[in-house]
């Protein structure tokens, strides 16, 4: 790997380097024909928005495509570095080693990994040139802060360059228990890969846990509760930062006349029914789509749901549409969609309305103030801010979540109706249940979900994070990180 100085890469340097496989930036084509850049909506940027600023920070990152001449460019205030991404690079290390092997083997093998040496390879070099390209924009002492499953192998990339930097890791996505990890060919380097990160960070107590016994057993460290020790005096601390969302955003956009307005036109749209149930996911296998509109056509077929009373209203965005897996998954529920409709719909009323598409936040809040029963139905997810934003946008305390006890967000949205979404009679009973809650029952537990999620909004998250990083070396020779001010 190249020796990279220093505050010279591009002639300027920066305190605080954000690495994630994405940039928080979408290409658009302007009016004039000329290309632009939107910010997209993620919740992440929202997060790292305010500290990047206060903080002279950089967002390394992948725009997608394949475009080759990307120089870095300020956006909405934010400096971003983009990173260009060859044909073979999208093919091996995106959508084969990233979401072929390892986005089903962190989410319990519900679709099944693939081991590839061509695409394990790829994914050493694309993490190589992710690292060099952070070694070569961080100032002396700098803070990095490395992002999700795509890019495990940089923190320790990037301390063998750049040893003086204070580096964070953070997985959006669960960590597997050792008995499935380790079917990974490269488990061990996958371990020291995150190891060289000061503080790694996890959805939930759990992926701490198994990450440190895994480091423990396959890489033979001393561990003691969330710390390992490393033999060079070195200490890597592994602990729990469940993310979340913009709350506040959340919510004075649901309060928007022109929201309000657009929910009234599609519950006019739909015909006016006197219940909505809503699934919102990108159209992922771990999603549970599948089951959970098998669980409400079978509701209707045993007539305890009536089409005249109710649709299931069904967002999928769509996504790695390259992966087999998901281009099969997306023709099952093109089908199961079909012949739910053909069995229980009637003229001008569908019982789905399956809608294969991204949309912008506005709309979403439309459709979350909309939606009576909110469906959330994952085999495995690593939090799902889906169920977070329905939550912050029922400011009247009203509203259902029907959700995943495999979802991370279970463990603080307690007052849901929680479902194995293996069970399908289990997750009938929870969706007439909520559908046919009363209002005070929907208002207690909508009441508590606000509180926990209005409290523990994702500029928290990263705030919490930020200061365990921070902590961990005292007074020591990094750059100060500024808190935003608060908003
Ligand atoms: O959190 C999981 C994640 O893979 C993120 O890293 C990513 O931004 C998001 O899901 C969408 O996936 P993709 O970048 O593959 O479109």
């Amino acid at each position: 790997m190249a020796a990279v100085t220093p505050d010279k890469v591009d002639g300027v340097s920066y305190d605080l380097v954000i690495v994630a496989n994405r940039l928080p930036v979408d290409r658009v084509e302007n009016a004039d024909g000329t290309r632009g850049w939107r910010t997209s909506p993620g919740g992440l940027v929202t997060a790292i928005e305010p500290v990047m600023r206060a903080n002279h920070g950089v967002w390394i990152g992948w725009p997608g495509g394949t475009e080759t001449d990307l120089e870095p460019f300020e956006h909405d205030g934010m400096s971003l570095a983009p990173m260009t991404m060859t044909p073979e690079e999208i093919e091996e290390f995106y959508e084969g080693f990233s979401n072929g092997t390892l986005w089903p083997l962190y989410h319990d093998v519900v679709g099944k990994p693939e081991y590839h040496r061509e695409w394990w390879e790829r994914y050493v070099s694309v993490n190589e040139r992710f690292a060099e390209k952070a070694a070569g924009l961080a100032a002396k002492g700098a803070t990095v802060w490395v992002h999700d499953y795509q890019l495990q192998l940089v923190p320790e990339m990037l301390r063998r360059i750049r040893p003086d930097l204070r580096i964070g890791f953070y997985l959006h996505i669960p960590f597997p228990p050792a008995e499935l990890f380790q079917q990974l060919p490269w488990r061990r380097q996958l371990l020291e890969g995150l190891l060289g990160a000061d503080l790694v960070g996890f959805q939930l107590p759990g992926g701490a846990q198994n990450f440190v016994r895994l480091v423990r057993q396959r890489v033979g460290h001393r561990t003691q509760s969330g710390t390992v020790f490393l033999p060079d005096g070195r200490e890597v601390r592994a602990a729990a930062f469940p993310i979340s969302i913009d709350a506040k955003g959340f919510e004075e956009l649901a309060r928007k006349p022109a929201v309000e307005k657009r929910v009234e036109a599609i519950r006019t749209a739909l015909g006016n029914p006197k219940k909505i149930f809503l699934g919102v996911d990108r159209l992922d296998y771990t999603k549970g789509i599948y089951a959970r509109l098998r669980a409400f056509a079978e509701l209707m077929g045993e007539g305890h749901i009536d089409v005249e009373d109710a649709v299931f209203v069904q967002v999928a965005v769509p996504s790695r549409e390259q992966v087999e897996q998901y281009r099969i998954l997306r023709d099952d529920i093109d089908r199961l969609v079909g012949r739910i409709n053909g069995d229980h719909g009637r003229i001008g009323r569908p019982a789905i309305h399956y809608l294969h598409n991204s949309y912008p936040r506005e709309e979403m809040a439309a459709f979350y103030r909309l939606a009576d029963v909110m469906v959330v139905t994952p085999y495995r997810d690593g939090m799902n801010l889906v169920a977070k934003e329905y939550v912050a946008t029922r400011y009247e305390d009203d509203g259902a979540l029907v959700l995943s006890e495999f979802a991370g967000a279970a463990d603080e949205l307690r007052q849901a109706w929680l479902v194995n979404p293996y069970d399908i009679n289990g997750m009938k009973a929870a969706l007439l249940e909520a559908y046919r809650a009363d209002d005070r029952e929907t208002t207690r537990r909508m009441r508590a979900m606000r509180r926990q999620v209005t409290q523990h909004d994702v500029v928290a998250w990263a705030e919490a994070f930020m200061t365990s990083l921070t902590d961990l070396d005292g007074d020591g020779p990094h750059s100060t990180i500024v808190k935003p001010p608060k908003r």
